[in-house]
């Protein structure tokens, strides 16, 4: 990780990614894309890591969205704009799909692609400093890294085509409001609440909590009916494993099970 734009550290079952561009609110240039798409390569087949956070470095922003300087060289390039959409978009579903819990942690602005990089994660904890907005429409474009899709499905699309079309920008509380954010909790408290959340993940059963991830996701693309199917398709398969026999065994034993 050349210029150190992006910390990535690993400790105990949770990994961190940290975009660090503090002097320009952690806007997401080609470099950190990058780097953000080599954590998700280091990441996809860990069976060790359960947990990975994402946050942006300083008290002001998670992330300020992309960088628009670098937006200004792409103007007038043909299918440049276009290329660099798709590619951004990729590597956010990279992320999406991390067989880990992802946890976007935002302390500050989360806006246009920082927004939308926290949509990307499974869910996000916000300081009550938090702000979001996908504020793209104010430079004559519109979400790039998948903005316009993730965010009407997270808040449905009539308050989406709001957001979006006025650009304004919304307060932690409101985003807890309209199912945005998991939980908002004061500044000095988030990373230990975060932590928390983390802990707990990590406590249960990994192969369960992988699973439940991916089943939970696979709705998305499915009716209820196979949803169904594919959930149970999956209990069937955990109840084989070794893991269902050390939890079912610790619960009849009344002792704390050993994952
Ligand atoms: N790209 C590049 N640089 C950015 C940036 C961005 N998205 N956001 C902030 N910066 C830089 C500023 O240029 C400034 O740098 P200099 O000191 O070198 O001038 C530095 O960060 C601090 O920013 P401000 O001086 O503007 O700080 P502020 O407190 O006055 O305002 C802010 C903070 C409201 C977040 C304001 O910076 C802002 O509106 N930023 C842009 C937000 C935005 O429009 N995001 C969407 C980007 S487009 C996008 O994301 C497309 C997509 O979907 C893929």
């Amino acid at each position: 990780m050349s210029e150190n734009i992006v910390h990535f550290e690993i400790k105990n079952k949770k990994a961190y990614l940290q975009i660090n561009r503090p002097n320009a609110l952690n806007a997401l240039n080609k470099n950190v894309l990058t780097e953000i798409r080599d954590c998700c390569e280091i990441l996809k087949d860990n069976k060790q890591i359960q947990v990975l956070i994402v946050s942006g470095s300083g008290d002001k922003s998670f992330v300020a969205g992309a960088d628009i300087k670098e937006l200004q060289e792409l103007h007038n390039q043909n299918k440049e704009g276009e290329n660099f959409s798709q590619w951004g978009a990729e590597i956010f579903s990279k992320l999406e799909q991390l067989p880990q819990i992802t946890i976007a942690r935002v302390q500050g602005f989360a806006l246009g692609g920082g927004l939308e990089l926290a949509l990307a994660c499974d869910f996000i904890i916000a300081s009550e400093k938090a702000r979001f907005s996908l504020p793209e429409v104010t430079l004559g474009l519109i979400p790039g890294f998948s903005g316009t899709q993730r965010l009407a499905k997270r808040i449905g699309s009539a308050k989406a085509i709001e957001w979006i079309v006025t650009a304004e920008r919304y307060s932690a509380t409101e985003a807890l409001a309209c199912g945005l954010v998991n939980h908002v909790v004061k500044s000095e408290d988030l990373i230990a609440f975060t932590e928390q959340i983390a802990e707990k993940i990590i406590k249960n059963a990994p192969l369960a909590v992988k699973t439940a991830k991916k089943v939970i996701q696979a709705s998305e693309d499915s009716t209820f009916k196979e949803g169904c199917d594919i959930e149970s398709k999956h209990f069937g398969l955990l109840l084989n494993q070794s893991e269902s026999a050390e939890g079912i065994s610790a619960f009849i034993e009344k002792r704390p099970a050993q994952f």
